[in-house]
C-alpha cells in the first residue's frame, strides 16, 4: 500500500526516507494505485542532469481527463467539481459536477477537432476566470493539443510573443472580461496581437460582457452555438507518458519569456498526491485557491490536482477588493471553504483594512490556509493566523515554481509544526540542497545558500519551448548535476527551509515573477531614454515594487518628467502589461557602472531601499562621480 495520504510527522519522516531511498519503487507504488492507466509504464524514471534529460513512466499510456473526469463519475457524478464565483456578488454562482463538466469538456473538445485541431497542436487560451477557461484546458488536454494559457491581464505584444513562439494555431478567448467594477476588452486586445500572428487560423469567442466587437469573417467565432451543436462524447485521445500537456511561459532574468513544457503523467501523478497532503484534503471538503488560471498556480491546484482527487474547487472571477475588501471572506461563508490558498500580497493588502471586514463572516469551516507566490513576512503570517485562522487553521507557506510544476517545499498542515515565514520541510520526494558561490554543498543545519534540487520529481518541466539549450543553460549549468532554483534560502537548526528571494534578475511583485531585462528593453524603446536599470525595493502591499533609474539621450534638454515618467509607463504597460509598471522613476546622469561595463545592480537596489549606510566594495567602479549623484537625488 503506497501512502497516498499522510496523516502524522513520523509517517511523514517514514514515507519521506523512502522516496528517497527508493525513488522508483515509491513513485511505482503511488501512480499504481491511484489513478487510471490505458497502459503501464515499462520504465518508472530515467534521468541525466547534463543533458538535460527526464523521463518518467516512459511506456505509460493515458488521459488525464479520464483521471480528472471519467473515473469520478460512478461515485462522484453530481458532486460539484467546479464552483463558479462571478466577479458581481449578486450574479448567482454555479455548481458544475462532475457529470456536468464530462459533457461541456466533450463538447469543447469536438469542436476543437471540427475546428482542425490535432494532437500536439497548440493552442492559445486567453480567457479570463469563467468557467470556459478551466473546461478549454481539459478540452486540450481531451483531444492532445499542447494548451498555452496566456494570463487575461497581459498586453497584446506580450500576447503576440507567446503565441508566436510556440506557433499556436488557435486562440480562444471572451468578448471581454470583469475585473471589479471595471471591464476589459480581451477581444480588441487579441485583435491587436493578431496583426502579428499570421499563423492563427481560428479565434473562437466565448460571450461574457456582452459587448459590441468585431468579429473578423473567416477567422472569429462564437463559441456558444459551436458548443450547441457539438456532440456530448469525445474518445479521449491516448496519450504518452511524456507527450507534453502544456506550454506555460514564465519570465526570464533576460531574453523573451520561456515557454516551460510540462508532460503528462509525472505531472498528474505529482499535482494529485501534493494536493491530497498539502491541503489535507477530505471527500465533502470545499477547497478554494484565489489563482487565476494563467499561472501555474491555477494549472496545478485550481484545475488538474483537486479534479484528479475528485474535489470541490472554487473558481473565482473577481478581485479581493470588489465590492469591498471583505469579498474574500463573503466567498468562504457562503461556500465554507475548507482549504484556502492565496498570496502574501493579498494577505498584506487585506490586513490592511483591518479586522471588521474579517469578523463580520463567519470563517469557522476553514481548515487549511496556503500561502504560495513569494515570501511571505512575519507580520503577514501572523495576521493570516490569527485573524483569518483564529490560531487553529495552519498556514502552509508553500514554496514552489512554474518549473516545478508542483509544491516542492512545505509544510503538511497537521502533520508539520509551522514556523512564521519558514516553509519548512521538503516535501515527499523532494532533495534540496544549499551550495556557496563555489558549488559547494553547504552540509548539516544553520546554513544559507542557493537552493538546487538534487534528484528529479515527477513533475519537473522537461524543457522550454524551442530551446533546449536555454533550458540547460537556465537551470542544469550553475552547478553539476543539479537544478538551480534561482532562490537563495536558509535551513535552521532542525533542518527547516526559509526561502529568502531570488538570487538572478527577477522581481517578484504582487507574486507576478518578472524579469528585469524585458522591462528595460521596453523603457529603452522610448526615443528619449538612453539606458535603464530597474531594481526592485520593499513594499508594503507588493512585497516587492520597480525602481527604474533611467538616463536619457539628451539629458540638457528640458522636459516635463512627470509626463515622461506616465509616457515610460504606459510603453511598459503597452509592451508587457500593468503590473510590470514602475512604481519610482529616477532620472540620472549615467548608471554605475563596472570597468566591463555591466550595470552595478546591487547599488541601484541599496539606493533604491534606502540602505546606503555600506555600499559594499565599490572598488571596481568606472563611475563613482554618479552614485553620489544618484543618491542625492533618489526618490
Ligand atoms: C518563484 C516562482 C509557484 C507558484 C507561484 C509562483 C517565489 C514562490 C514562494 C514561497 C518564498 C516563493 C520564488 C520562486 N516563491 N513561492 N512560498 N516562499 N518564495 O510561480 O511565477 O514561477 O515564481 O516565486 O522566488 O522561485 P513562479
Amino acid at each position: 500500500m503506497s501512502n497516498y495520504h499522510i496523516k502524522h510527522l513520523e509517517e511523514y519522516y517514514q514515507v519521506y526516507r523512502k522516496s528517497i531511498r527508493e525513488p522508483e519503487n515509491f513513485w511505482e507504488e503511488v501512480a499504481e494505485e491511484h489513478f487510471m492507466w490505458r497502459k503501464k509504464w515499462d520504465n518508472v524514471l530515467s534521468w541525466d542532469f547534463s543533458k538535460p534529460e527526464i523521463k518518467w513512466f516512459e511506456g505509460a499510456e493515458l488521459n488525464i481527463t479520464e483521471n480528472c473526469i471519467d473515473r469520478h463519475l460512478a461515485t462522484r457524478g453530481d458532486k460539484t467539481a467546479i464552483l463558479f464565483e462571478p466577479n458581481s456578488p449578486d450574479e448567482p454562482s454555479e455548481h458544475i459536477t462532475y457529470n456536468q463538466l464530462h459533457k461541456r469538456v466533450n463538447k469543447f473538445a469536438n469542436v476543437l477537432k471540427q475546428q482542425g485541431i490535432k494532437k500536439g497542436d497548440r493552442v492559445c487560451i486567453y480567457v479570463p476566470m469563467i468557467p470556459e477557461l478551466a473546461i478549454s484546458v481539459l478540452a486540450c488536454a481531451r483531444i492532445g493539443a499542447i494548451h498555452s494559457v496566456v494570463f487575461a491581464g497581459f498586453s497584446s505584444t506580450a500576447l503576440a510573443t507567446r503565441i508566436n513562439d510556440s506557433d499556436c494555431k488557435m486562440v480562444i478567448t471572451a468578448d471581454g472580461s470583469y475585473r471589479g467594477a471595471k471591464t476589459i476588452d480581451l477581444k480588441g486586445i487579441v485583435d491587436d496581437a493578431l496583426e502579428q500572428c499570421p499563423d492563427v487560423k481560428t479565434v473562437l469567442v466565448a460571450k461574457r460582457i456582452h459587448s459590441d466587437i468585431k468579429m473578423k469573417e473567416g477567422r472569429d467565432q462564437w463559441l456558444q452555438p459551436l458548443l450547441d451543436a457539438a456532440p456530448d462524447e469525445c474518445k479521449a485521445e491516448i496519450m504518452d507518458a511524456e507527450d507534453p500537456l502544456f506550454i506555460l511561459y514564465t519570465s526570464g532574468s533576460t531574453g523573451k519569456p520561456k515557454g516551460m513544457v510540462h508532460t503528462t503523467a509525472g505531472y498528474m501523478v505529482y499535482t494529485a498526491y501534493t494536493f491530497k497532503n498539502v491541503f489535507q484534503y477530505r471527500e465533502n471538503d470545499v477547497y478554494w485557491c484565489t489563482a487565476d488560471i494563467g499561472w501555474i498556480t491555477g494549472h496545478s491546484y485550481i484545475v488538474y490536482g483537486p479534479l484528479a482527487n475528485g474535489a470541490t474547487t472554487v473558481m473565482f472571477e473577481g478581485v479581493p477588493s470588489y465590492p469591498d475588501f471583505g469579498r474574500f471572506w463573503q466567498i468562504v461563508e457562503k461556500h465554507n471553504v475548507n482549504q484556502f490558498y492565496t498570496a502574501p500580497t493579498a494577505i498584506r493588502a487585506l490586513a490592511k483594512q483591518g479586522v471588521e471586514l474579517v469578523e463580520k463572516y463567519d470563517l469557522s469551516s476553514l481548515k487549511v490556509l496556503g500561502s504560495v507566490g513569494e515570501p511571505i513576512n512575519e507580520e503577514a503570517w501572523h495576521w493570516y493566523n490569527d485573524v483569518v485562522g483564529k490560531n487553529k487553521s495552519p498556514i502552509v507557506d508553500s514554496w514552489w515554481q512554474t518549473e516545478t510544476g508542483g509544491i516542492m517545499i512545505t509544510p503538511i498542515p497537521f502533520v508539520t509544526p509551522t514556523k512564521p515565514t519558514y516553509a519548512t520541510l521538503p516535501f515527499i520526494g523532494i532533495q534540496p540542497a544549499l551550495l556557496d558561490e563555489s558549488g559547494e554543498e553547504l552540509k548539516g543545519n544553520q546554513v544559507e545558500g542557493r537552493l538546487c534540487i538534487k534528484f528529479p520529481w515527477p513533475s519537473i518541466a522537461r524543457t522550454i519551448w524551442g530551446n533546449h539549450e536555454r533550458y540547460k543553460e537556465t537551470y542544469f549549468s550553475a552547478y553539476e548535476n543539479k537544478y538551480f532554483t534561482g532562490d537563495g534560502a536558509m535551513r535552521d537548526e532542525v533542518g527547516y527551509y526559509r526561502i529568502t528571494g531570488r538570487v538572478d534578475d527577477v522581481i517578484i511583485v504582487s507574486g507576478h515573477n518578472l524579469g528585469t531585462a524585458p522591462i528595460e528593453d521596453a523603457i529603452n524603446e522610448h526615443p528619449a531614454v538612453a539606458e535603464s536599470a530597474i531594481v526592485g525595493f520593499p513594499h508594503d502591499i507588493k512585497g516587492s515594487a520597480l525602481y527604474g533609474y533611467i538616463t536619457l539621450t539628451n539629458p540638457g534638454e528640458s522636459r516635463d518628467h512627470n509626463n515622461l515618467r506616465k509616457e515610460i509607463n504606459q510603453l511598459i504597460s503597452d509592451r508587457i502589461g500593468p503590473i510590470a509598471k514602475l512604481d519610482k522613476i529616477q532620472f540620472t546622469q549615467g548608471l554605475p557602472k563596472t570597468r566591463s561595463g555591466k550595470i552595478m545592480r546591487r547599488i541601484l537596489r541599496k539606493i533604491a531601499s534606502k540602505d546606503t549606510s555600506n555600499l559594499g566594495d565599490t572598488s571596481t567602479l568606472l563611475n563613482p562621480e554618479v552614485v553620489q549623484d544618484i543618491m542625492d537625488n533618489a526618490l
